[in-house]
């Protein structure tokens, strides 16, 4: 295990720069995760890491010795790749064995690995088997052994459950945590789909056109996003944005939405009053807006509005509605049991206390700054 430290590394190709300026600290035996949309740099980002790929500026540091310029067999790190890149003339024997072969492990060790690599990853009995004869989910498992098998100070994964069916894929989330659990391995995990990354990781590192967005725990990153885009990305379904003013109202701070007005909570008054007169952003999340028929509290008082009911996509355990204001529309995540019917008219409650108020320029928190 070791802990990995990129300084201000920057990556290039000719002129393009694909990432900029990007601070991560993975501490020893952490799992963190490089989340974000295609193409925003986190492949690129862990073949750096793992000496594939040259580091344009900045530092990289594998357990506070610098790495920029140490081989990639050197490195101490594994990587399983997005395609997993088995060796497709070569048993599963044989691939889990390539890299203590390169190594030249006696081969009274290289046996005792094998057999503890297939069964970690319960691939008993399809030792012999060629890759082609394998399903998705078992050559994922292949090449995760190939990669723990070495006994890497850092592993690094690619999308590693991308190519699986949605079933599969939950089966093998569960069962990389606990091989996480495990082994206590430090864990470089990438993929574009933020529920993975929330329910996998430590920390989620979420990233966005080359730079890092925020870095935090999973539910600091869904509590307290710092700017639009992560509290956009963060959360199924996304949090609904309405653009509004801050004004004054009486004793209180009130975003006025032209259409309807909701009133701040009380703590939120010393944060907001710079920007008492300014367009803002206000968010709120879909598990935030109640229909008020089921909501007894009276605490929500006034920040209540009627909607006409859109579409209902009834999930079982919640429902997902859209519903329209006039000319703005939204999303509510409301319990089963309402009566929301397309078309209908219902009253909905907005529970300001989990409310975000994003600055129209700068796009960051201004509730949740860091
Ligand atoms: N070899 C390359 N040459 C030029 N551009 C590249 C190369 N590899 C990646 N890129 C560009 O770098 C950006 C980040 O790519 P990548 O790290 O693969 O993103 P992600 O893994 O987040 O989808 C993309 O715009 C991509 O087109
Ligand atoms: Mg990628």
């Amino acid at each position: 295990m070791a802990t990995v430290r990129l300084h201000r590394i920057g990556k290039k190709y000719g002129g393009l720069e694909v990432i900029k300026d990007l601070d991560l600290v993975v501490e020893h035996g952490e799992f963190v995760t490089l989340v974000g949309p295609s193409g925003c740099g986190k492949t690129t980002t862990l073949r750096m890491i793992a000496g594939l790929e040259e580091i344009t500026s900045g530092e990289l540091y594998i357990d506070n010795y610098p790495a920029n310029q140490i081989p990639p067999k050197d490195r101490g790190i594994s990587m399983v790749f997005q395609s997993y890149a088995l060796f497709p003339h070569m048993s599963v024997s044989e691939n889990i064995a390539f890299g203590l072969k390169i190594k030249k492990y006696p081969r009274s060790d290289i046996l005792e690995k094998i057999d503890w690599a297939l069964s970690l990853l319960n691939l008993e009995g399809l030792a012999t088997r060629l890759p082609k004869d394998l399903s998705g989910g078992q050559r994922q498992r292949v090449a995760l052994a190939r990669a723990l098998v070495v006994e890497p100070q850092v592993l690094l994964l690619d999308e590693p459950l991308s190519n699986l069916d949605a079933k599969l894929r939950l089966k093998m989330r569960a069962e990389l945590k606990r091989l996480h659990k495990k082994l206590g391995s430090t864990v470089i995990y990438v993929t574009h789909d933020q529920v993975e990354a929330m329910s996998l990781s430590d920390r989620v590192a979420i990233m966005h056109e080359g730079r890092l967005a925020q870095v935090g725990a999973p539910l600091a990153v869904y509590n307290s996003p710092h700017n639009i885009f992560v509290a956009g990305f963060v959360g199924s379904p996304s949090m609904n944005f309405f653009n509004g003013r801050l004004v004054r109202k009486d004793e209180s701070l009130v975003i006025d939405l032209e259409t309807f007005q909701l009133v701040l909570p009380e703590r939120y008054r010393s944060k907001c009053t710079g920007c008492l007169g300014r367009k803002v952003i206000l968010g709120i999340r879909p598990e935030h807006i109640y229909d008020k028929r089921l909501s007894k509290t009276e605490s929500y008082l006034g920040n209540t509005t009627d909607v006409v009911i859109d579409v209902v996509e009834p999930l079982g355990d919640r429902d997902i509605v859209e519903v329209k204001k006039e000319k703005i529309c939204f999303t509510a995540l409301l319990e089963p049991e309402t009566n929301a019917a397309p078309d209908q008219p219902m009253t909905v409650v907005f529970d300001m206390t989990k409310c975000h108020i994003f600055d129209m320029e700068s796009e960051n928190n201004i509730i949740h700054s860091p």
